[in-house]
């Protein structure tokens, strides 16, 4: 029987043809923006975490969630208070699954990057992303997100890719902007799958 899930940096990650997955795809639930699948750029941010850790109880963003695993870590690891926010409603059923799984509880909404404004941004002190910045005019949108977040107090963005052109426009328009508040850190991980990119971890 193949594997119906696996468990990596702590958390459970349901695969495909996990029976409540497969459920959620029968009722309906079929993501519409690539937030299909889990993706590895979380896993970066993860193991950038474990050496850095964030604040205890410290409140938590996760841009572009999806299924919500990054966000899904910081609340088992630093019991950290965390919101998911994609622009896929149809994401969301899957984000709860998995807060349910790895038994946490995940606060879970429909917006935009375009949406979140300062006042909303001002109820967290970090931002997180992962694999959120595949389209050219994501660039600009993260960017104006990341200058969003910094007025709103926002202590730490820090958004993963595996390095496609638009995020490597992203990260020279943060470095310019931020200049040494804003580092790129490259890895490359082995385990628990082959991965590698860059984490822009922009401190305000
Ligand atoms: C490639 S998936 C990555 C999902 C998740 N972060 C992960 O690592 O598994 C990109 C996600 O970004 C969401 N997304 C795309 N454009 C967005 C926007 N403008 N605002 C908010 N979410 C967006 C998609 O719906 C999708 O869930």
């Amino acid at each position: 029987m193949p594997a119906t899930s696996r468990r990596a940096f702590g958390v459970k990650v349901l695969n495909s043809n996990h029976k409540d997955v497969r459920r959620l795809k029968r009722e309906g639930h079929v993501a519409e923006i690539h937030g299909n699948k889990f993706w590895n750029s979380s896993f970066l941010i993860m193991n950038h975490l474990r050496k850095h850790p964030l604040r205890k109880r410290s409140r938590v963003l996760e841009i572009g969630c999806g299924w919500g695993l990054l966000g899904i870590f910081c609340a088992r690891r630093f019991d950290s208070r965390v919101t998911g926010i994609d622009a896929d409603e149809n994401v969301l059923p899957y984000m709860a699954l998995h807060a349910d799984v790895n038994h946490v509880e995940i606060v879970g909404a429909k917006k935009t990057f375009q949406q979140l404004s300062i006042e909303y941004l001002s109820q967290f002190d970090a931002v997180l992303g992962a694999d959120i910045c595949f389209w050219d005019e994501m660039a600009g949108m993260l960017f104006n997100l990341t200058n969003r977040a910094a007025k709103a107090g926002v202590k730490q963005i820090m958004i993963a890719d595996p390095c496609r052109p638009p995020f490597s426009e992203l990260t020279q328009r943060c470095q310019n902007r931020y200049g040494d508040k804003a580092v790129v850190e490259p890895m490359w991980l082995s385990r628990p799958v082959r991965a590698s990119g860059e984490i822009l971890i922009v401190n305000p």
